[in-house]
């Protein structure tokens, strides 16, 4: 078992990193998209606190994920064509910058409106900003915008990794397993 990543295999922090965010990531977007679409209930203000606190989380996570890559090796990608290599580098890129957006506008939304964010029960974070109905509305917008695209293009990233694995057959997806 490897740390970091060499060559063609990628090291087991980056594997962590990777199916950890993922699983958070694409859960809080179907939970985002159900609970704001439900009418008001115990149930929905219940998913709002759990998608809060888990939100609210997975900041720290994605910022190890992002430290932990300047230290990290890189992989071997000269298997790759031209086109290969610069459409994964841009979806790759974009992925990264919304899993920023994500989760600062959604706590940016709730503190701007005036919603404290307590993380499960536990502590509650301090106020960034003042009540700003403006503001919270418009990062309510970048939340919702941000999120319909991400989900998109972590759609496009799925087809891709099984495209080379059951068309091209190479290792693309079994490196990061
Ligand atoms: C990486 C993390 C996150 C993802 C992927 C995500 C995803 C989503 C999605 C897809 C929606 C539905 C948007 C809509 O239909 O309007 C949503 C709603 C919401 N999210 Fe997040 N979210 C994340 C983090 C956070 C954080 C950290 C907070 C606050 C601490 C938060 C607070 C909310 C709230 C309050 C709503 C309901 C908005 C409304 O009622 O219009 N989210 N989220």
């Amino acid at each position: 078992m490897q740390l970091k990543t060499n060559d063609n295999k990628y090291g087991v922090i980056r594997k962590l990193n990777h199916w950890t965010v993922s699983i958070m990531f694409i859960s809080l977007l179907a939970v985002g998209f159900y609970m704001a679409d439900i009418p008001a209930s115990p149930e929905k203000w219940e998913l709002y606190a759990m998608h809060k606190s888990f939100g609210a989380i997975l900041l720290p996570i994605i910022l190890i994920r992002m430290l932990w890559l300047a230290f990290d090796n890189k992989i071997d990608n000269s298997k790759l064509t031209k086109l290969e290599r610069i459409g994964s580098a841009s979806l790759h890129g974009s992925l990264y910058l919304l899993m920023l957006i994500m989760p600062v506008s959604g706590m940016l939304m709730s503190m701007a409106k005036g919603y404290a964010i307590n993380v499960f029960g536990l502590f509650t974070l301090p106020m960034l900003v003042e009540k700003n109905e403006a503001l919270g509305v418009a990062m309510a917008n970048v939340h919702f915008y941000a999120g319909n695209v991400a989900a998109g293009l972590i759609l496009m990233h799925v087809l891709a990794s099984l495209f080379h694995h059951f068309i091209k057959k190479d290792d693309i997806l079994k490196r990061m397993v």
